[in-house]
């Protein structure tokens, strides 16, 4: 049971690769008997190594590249001057400052926001440096400014607290947002460093390699499938034979195989009419043998007998009458003498060696010999044609040629530019390792240190932050808080200084960085992205001529031509055929490269003249004609058997009381006689005859008889043949010359009729060959989707990789000095809080003055300074 479930389990795994293997297998070219070629599958070509995709980064760096796009968008609202851009590539000479500076107006939409933007952080630059000196000047000269250290006790000041330290919170986790998205776009920036010299060169090597897998796509439709196809051609036109002339042999078969076969069929007649004849020369030869014989021993016997009975007196039964016995019919030769015999022996003689001649030559031999000139139609097809079908494969072979050439110098060309990609592969990619390498990690170490001082700053506020909130004590009085309130305090204080001291200079970079990075983002990337760049230029039907598509002209020469860039971009990301994708039939024109009538034109006419030579066509050849004529001619039919069958028909042997053809009658009287008699010897002499007599009976007359009747039925047989010699022959040879004239008239036709199929079979290759060829071409062969990802690539490392990572510095500079304001305001005011103050007066501003100096004089707190009794205009003051 276990080993049966094994074994299933095997069957089933070998099923599956045999079905995979199956599946996998490419399909071979092959043509069945109708001229059909199926052509083979393209063959897979070498996989890509670069990705399909972009890697964008993870969160939160696609969120930043749309922050930073949304917020070039605003800054930037316009199109990028395309009418411009236009000007400026129809025309070159064209720039100059008027073009410049009339065009102000189609780019100050673009450029006005970048403009204002830069102002506000240059304004930012020189204002700020001069608040954070009066600020300080304020605060440390005047004591003004938050800076004098008297606080006034408030009932708020808890609650005070609590929104102003919330606001920081919200700044400080913005800015920290900020700063660690910073540090994201580093590493991220980092990592594209470190994989740009594999993209790269995986790029270039996936050109290259798309290169060659075009070329060996185009080199296996070209090399191998023509190959295959013109050797279909090639084999077709050697098989002429086969391919025309049997068909045309075929259909002449039914008229002439009927000749042919009654020519060979008179073989049987000559040798039957041979045989008949020899047989009854034979028989003739015999039977004159035993009547010589018959006629001797019967008149020996006869004599002997005439004297016994003279002598003895005792031949009372065997009376002269039964004694007198004659011989009637004559067998012998007809000139033995006048009167005697009857046999046309001179004829026979002739006619069986003229038979026997005739017989000799081999009718059926000869017969062969033409009909083999019938059946070998083909073969002489084929060899009369040669030089004609030598002159079609010549043409063959140089449309061959021509195409191989074409071939090669297309992908020698292709070849060698593969060659020259390799070099500057090396370069680029020794270059770009240099840089990730060792240049990279200096990048990378300044943005740490420039991040890691932010967030030095942001944790500064944190800790202040943290230290004054959980040392807080709302009951104590200013003056009072405990140290470790103080030091929160201080170190908001201290975080304060540093956003007032760096703060110029990081809107400084924040401001270069984004006057560079900006405006390439927003009017060179953005459209290029969205492939409005091309669309509104190149692409543009008479965006830069006056009337046509740019590209068309410039890669074609011909405006017309519809050749964009978008165009061909989308054609490659649903991976169109290149020769499709790139509009190549304006570079050669596949159709009119592949008109086989238009390459070979005279190939029509050389089919025309495959005509073929059939004299030698004769299935009645000379010496079969003089066979049948000389078997007709031969005396066979002219003997006249009449006197021989007459002769045949006679009785043999008679008596006188007419007793016919036997000798019984005298044997039984001489018995009777023999037994009548007294004397002994007589009785003796008289047996003897008797017994002669019987022999002479058995042996010759009965045997004479037989022989006679034999030889009546062979006449009859031979008589059968000899009625019907001259008829037979002359319809012979009238059905067999009908038949060759009918293969004189009509093979001609025949064979043209079937040329005109069979040149539009062996013309059907190249034809089917040139809609595969151009079928491949435009759907299949080089599929360019490796040139839309070197695109996506490309423009995705330039786009987003290197300038997404560049504008992501003064995006989150920016970010950062815009959070570190309210951070800066709040963080000064919460450190009034935690601080301990040296004065503290009741409540503050907003309370009712009695209020305020009641709660004054009512807590303790007495003025431990000098100038605090100074301070207390200054305090009215600023309530006035
Ligand atoms: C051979 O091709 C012709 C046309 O190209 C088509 O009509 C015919 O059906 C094909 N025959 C076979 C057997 O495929
Ligand atoms: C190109 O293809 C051929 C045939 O597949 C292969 O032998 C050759 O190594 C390939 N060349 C490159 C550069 O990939
Ligand atoms: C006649 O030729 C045929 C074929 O060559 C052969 O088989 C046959 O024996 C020949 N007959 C005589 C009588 O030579
Ligand atoms: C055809 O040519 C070949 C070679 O020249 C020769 O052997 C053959 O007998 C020829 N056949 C005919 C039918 O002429
Ligand atoms: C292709 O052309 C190049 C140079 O033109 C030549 O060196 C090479 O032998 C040619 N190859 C074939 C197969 O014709
Ligand atoms: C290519 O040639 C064919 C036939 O000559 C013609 O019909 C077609 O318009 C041509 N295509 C181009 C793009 O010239
Ligand atoms: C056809 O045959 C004739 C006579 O042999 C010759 O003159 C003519 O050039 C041939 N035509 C072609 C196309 O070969
Ligand atoms: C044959 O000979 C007989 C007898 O002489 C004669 O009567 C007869 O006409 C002859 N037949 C032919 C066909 O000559
Ligand atoms: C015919 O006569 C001869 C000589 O007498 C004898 O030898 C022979 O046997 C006889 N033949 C017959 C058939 O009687
Ligand atoms: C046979 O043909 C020969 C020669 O043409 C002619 O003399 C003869 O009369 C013809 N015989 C018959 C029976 O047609």
């Amino acid at each position: 049971m276990e080993k049966m479930k094994r074994t299933g389990l095997h069957g089933l795994c070998l099923a599956v690769l045999i079905v995979g293997l199956a599946v996998h297998e490419a399909k071979a070219v092959s043509v069945n008997n109708d001229g059909n070629i199926t052509f083979a599958d393209l063959p897979e070509g070498d996989p890509y190594s670069s990705p399909e995709s972009f890697d964008e980064g993870s969160f939160p760096l696609p969120t930043t590249w749309d922050f930073i796009g949304n917020f070039l968008s605003s800054v930037s609202p316009g199109e990028p001057p395309y009418e411009l851009i236009n000007t400026v590539v129809g025309d070159f000479s064209s720039v100059d400052v008027a073009l410049l500076t009339d065009n102000i107006t189609t780019y100050q939409k673009n450029l006005l926001g970048f403009g204002v933007a830069f102002v506000i952080g240059v304004l930012f630059i020189l204002i700020f440096p001069i608040v954070a000196l009066c600020f300080c000047c304020c605060r440390c000269c005047c004591k003004n400014c938050g800076g004098k250290m008297h606080m006034d006790q408030k009932d708020n000041s808890c609650c005070r607290v609590m929104v102003y330290s919330i606001l920081l919170l919200v700044s400080l986790v913005f800015i920290f947002a900020g700063a660690v998205t910073a540090l994201c776009i580093s590493g991220y920036t980092g990592s594209q460093a470190q994989t740009l010299p594999t993209r790269v060169s995986d790029n270039v090597q996936d050109l290259v390699l798309y290169l060659n897998n075009t070329l060996n796509e185009i080199d296996f439709v070209m090399t191998d499938q023509l190959a295959f196809t013109l050797d279909q051609v090639r084999d077709d036109l050697n098989g002429i034979g086969d391919l025309v002339g049997v068909p045309v042999r075929e259909s002449l078969r039914t008229n002439v195989g009927p000749a042919i076969d009654s020519v060979i069929d008179m073989e049987t007649n000559i040798d039957g009419t041979l045989s008949s004849m020899e047989a009854v020369d034979t028989l003739q030869a015999t039977m004159e043998i035993n009547r010589d014989t018959l006629d001797t021993n019967l008149t020996s016997i006869l004599t002997t007998l005439s004297t016994l009975c003279g002598s003895c007196g005792c031949c009372t039964e065997a009376t002269a009458n039964l004694r007198n016995v004659q011989l009637k019919a004559d067998y012998r030769d007809i000139d033995i003498g006048a009167g005697h015999g009857s046999f046309p022996q001179v004829l026979v003689d002739s006619s069986i060696s003229e038979l026997t001649d005739v017989s000799n030559r081999n009718l059926s031999e000869q017969a062969l010999e033409g009909a083999q000139t019938f059946e070998d139609i083909p073969e002489t097809l084929r060899n009369t044609t040669a030089s004609d079908v030598a002159d079609i494969i010549v043409t063959i072979d140089e449309l061959e040629g021509t195409l191989n050439e074409f071939i090669n110098t297309t992908t020698y060309t292709l070849q060698s530019f593969s060659g020259q990609v390799e070099p500057f592969d090396d370069t680029a990619n020794d270059y770009l390792t240099t840089y990730a390498e060792d240049y990279d990690k200096y990048r990378a170490y300044v943005m740490y240190v420039f991040y890691g001082f932010i967030l030095f700053i942001v944790i500064l506020f944190l800790l202040g932050l943290l230290i004054g909130i959980f040392s807080y004590d709302r009951k104590a009085s200013p003056t009072d808080r405990s140290s470790c309130s103080n030091c929160g305090g201080l170190f908001l204080m201290a975080g304060a200084g540093f956003v007032f001291i760096f703060g110029a200079f990081i809107m400084l970079i924040t401001a270069l960085t984004f006057i560079i990075g900006g405006p390439i983002d927003r009017l060179v990337c953005d459209p290029l992205v969205s492939g409005q760049l091309f669309a509104q230029t190149v692409d543009k039907y008479d965006g830069i001529l006056e009337d046509g598509y740019y590209l068309g002209n410039l890669v074609f020469q011909d405006p017309s031509v519809p050749f964009q860039i978008g165009g061909f971009l989308d054609a490659c990301e649903q991976n169109e055929a290149v020769y499709t994708a790139f509009l190549l039939e304006n570079l050669f024109n596949i159709t009119e490269f592949t008109d086989i009538s238009s390459q070979i034109p005279n190939v029509d006419d050389q089919f025309a003249n495959l005509t073929g030579d059939f004299s030698s066509v004769e299935i009645l050849t000379d010496d079969t004609r003089q066979t049948l004529i000389d078997f007709r001619d031969s005396p066979a039919d002219t003997i006249n058997w009449t006197y021989f069958t007459d002769e045949l028909a006679k009785v043999l042997i008679y008596d006188a009381d007419g007793n016919v053809d036997s000798l019984s009658s005298l044997i039984t009287a001489l018995d009777t006689d023999a037994a009548a008699t007294s004397s002994s010897s007589d009785a003796t002499a008289l047996n003897d005859i008797s017994a002669d007599l019987q022999t002479l009976q058995d042996d010759i007359v009965d045997v004479l008889l037989q022989d006679a009747s034999d030889i009546a039925s062979e006449i009859v047989t031979l008589t059968g043949y000899t009625d019907v010699i001259d008829t037979n022959v002359n319809d012979t040879i009238a059905n067999a010359e009908t038949a060759q004239d009918y293969i004189d008239n009509n093979v001609g036709t025949v064979v043209q009729a079937s040329v005109v199929d069979y040149s539009a079979r062996v013309l059907g290759y190249p034809e089917q060959f040139v809609t595969y060829a151009t079928n491949e071409l435009e759907t299949t062969i080089g599929g360019c989707r490796p040139v839309y990802n070197l695109w996506n690539q490309a423009v995705n490392t330039l786009c987003i990789g290197i300038l997404r990572s560049f504008n992501g510095l003064w995006f989150t500079l920016g970010w950062c000095i815009v959070f570190f304001m309210p951070a800066l305001i709040f963080g000064v005011k919460l450190a009034k809080y935690f601080r301990t103050m040296d004065t503290s007066d009741g409540y503050s501003d907003n309370d009712d003055f009695e209020m305020q100096g009641q709660q004054h004089y009512g807590n303790k707190v007495a003025p431990t300074t000098g100038y605090a009794a100074g301070e207390k205009p200054n305090y009215q003051n600023y309530h006035r």
